[in-house]
């Protein structure tokens, strides 16, 4: 350990010791940082039986700062443990920021690869698009998920093709055929984005294989890319930066959303139109992983980047963000859906059911279920501020803002269009709601801040019923 880790350390110990003391708006059920800055969730992974969640972390600054790899595991996914700062931002090719990447697991070791960020600051004339920017590709092995190895530098901004700029991030890998592939993110220096596709026999060495592009530029830059097969479909994913137009107008600052792929993604392919996972104000960096039952669980950083538009009140206690709860991603009908992990319903106390309409101000932590929806009628009201409801043809979630922002943090109106409502899950946690709708088919994520609990839901011939969630955090 040198000496600049062995500072960080320390710094890191003094202000999750000092941090937030105010508990109002903590999460209970999502993982948030202990103090400071959380946003992307990196090497998420099931490993030797326990699940692993790492994430970009910023321990010094609620606003950001420079990012380490923060740690957490569970059993469950329900009750997680805080395991300290796993990677600090300690080498000189990672000295900017210990930025993304992921987990991959054999022979029973654990691969963390992730990008190690250098901003140089030796010239005034750096635009750090083309010039004055490091994108390094690192590893580092672990035989228990505790321990880690050396970081060892496998990859630079020469190694990857020169018709790049230096933004190329955020390594994904995965197993196919006995060939190791790896996905990284990419800005062309004619502002396209599009992922890399490199191959390796020993997931140390590395060549560029193939590339992930669509045929109209999408977008300057693919953030966090995933690929994965689930119920024998397809997908890529990616966090698009830089879409304009009608399309995108009433949307987030950037996009998470994904592709399916028919053909071979690393040969011929060609990619369906671009969907996006999360219909919400807060969701971006999603990233994906098989448990060990076989399961695809997909985790999104429940924020947005470079977002002016609106914030989030827990900053004034010296943290900010959490992670979407886990989801299932699934096929149904040929439709990419998603739900809340199974495990949720361990945790479960039904404490209301009732027909057409309930009101309580009873819950905080809850999951509301709103099935058997008939003709189309649903409207949801949590808090007195945030309005669910399905309206010609869209399901529209809006704040009213009658406390005058402080629920909402300047968010407004999102939306997406379906022809039909059938039924909605709404999983409520302290400062954040989720809500699925039509079994996962449109997802909606967002934080907010309740001054006061209340649930009003109105979907006439519907079952509704409502569940306390029992966690001990
Ligand atoms: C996405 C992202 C990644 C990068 C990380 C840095 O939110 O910008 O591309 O690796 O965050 O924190």
């Amino acid at each position: 350990m040198n000496a600049l880790t062995k500072d960080l350390m320390k710094l890191t110990a003094i202000a999750e010791e000092d941090g937030n003391k105010n508990e109002c708006y903590r999460q209970r059920l999502h993982l948030m940082p202990p103090v400071g800055w959380l946003n992307d969730p990196n090497g998420l992974c099931q490993f030797k039986g326990i699940y692993h969640a790492f994430f970009q972390y910023s321990p010094f600054d609620a606003e950001g700062g420079v990012k380490m790899w923060g740690h957490y595991t569970s059993q469950d996914m329900i009750e997680w443990e805080y395991q300290g700062v796993t990677l600090y931002p300690d080498q000189p090719f990672d000295c900017s920021g210990v930025y993304s990447g992921c987990a991959f697991i054999e022979g029973g070791e654990m691969y963390l690869y992730y990008t190690g960020n250098v901003k140089l600051e030796d010239r005034e004339d750096y635009d750090y698009i083309n010039s004055g920017r490091e994108a390094n590709t690192v590893l580092v092995t672990s035989p228990d998920g505790m321990h880690f190895s050396r970081k060892k530098l496998l990859m630079r901004n020469s190694d990857y093709p020169s018709d790049l700029t230096l933004h190329v991030r955020d390594p994904k890998v995965w197993k196919e055929s006995g060939t190791y592939y790896m996905l990284q993110g990419a800005r062309t220096k004619d502002d396209a984005g599009q992922a890399l596709i490199f191959r390796s026999e020993d997931k140390i060495n590395w060549q560029l294989d193939s590339r992930v592009e669509t045929e109209e530029k999408f977008g300057y830059m693919w953030e966090c890319p995933d690929y994965f097969e689930v119920d024998g479909v397809k997908v890529f994913s990616a966090s698009v930066q830089g879409l304009e137009g009608e399309e995108w107008k009433d949307r987030n600052v950037y996009q998470s959303g994904y592709f399916l792929v028919d053909g071979d993604i690393h040969g011929k392919y060609s990619l369906s139109d671009y969907r996006l996972w999360d219909y919400g104000f807060d969701y971006y960096a999603p990233q994906s992983f098989e448990t060990e039952d076989g399961r695809r669980v997909q985790i999104g950083w429940m924020g947005m980047p470079d977002c002016e538009e609106y914030s989030n009140r827990t900053t004034d206690d010296g943290w900010q963000h959490c992670f979407t709860f886990p989801r299932e991603v699934f096929v149904k009908d040929g439709i990419i859906r998603q739900r809340p992990i199974r495990e949720v319903e361990e945790i479960k106390i039904l404490s209301e059911e009732t027909e057409n309409y309930l009101e309580t101000k009873k819950y905080t932590v809850y999951e509301a279920v709103i099935f058997n929806i008939q003709k189309d009628q649903f409207r949801a009201v949590l808090s007195d501020e945030l309005v669910i409801e399905y309206k010609n043809k869209r399901l529209v979630i809006e704040f009213i803002n009658n406390r005058n922002n402080k629920v909402s943090c300047g968010r407004r109106v999102r939306y997406a269009d379906m022809n039909t409502v059938t039924d909605v899950r709404i999983l409520a946690d302290e400062s954040s709601v989720e809500v699925f709708v039509n079994d996962g088919e449109y997802v909606f994520s967002t934080r907010y801040y309740p001054e006061e609990p209340g649930i009003r839901i109105e979907a006439e011939g519907a079952l509704i019923q409502v569940y306390e969630l029992n966690i001990s955090r």
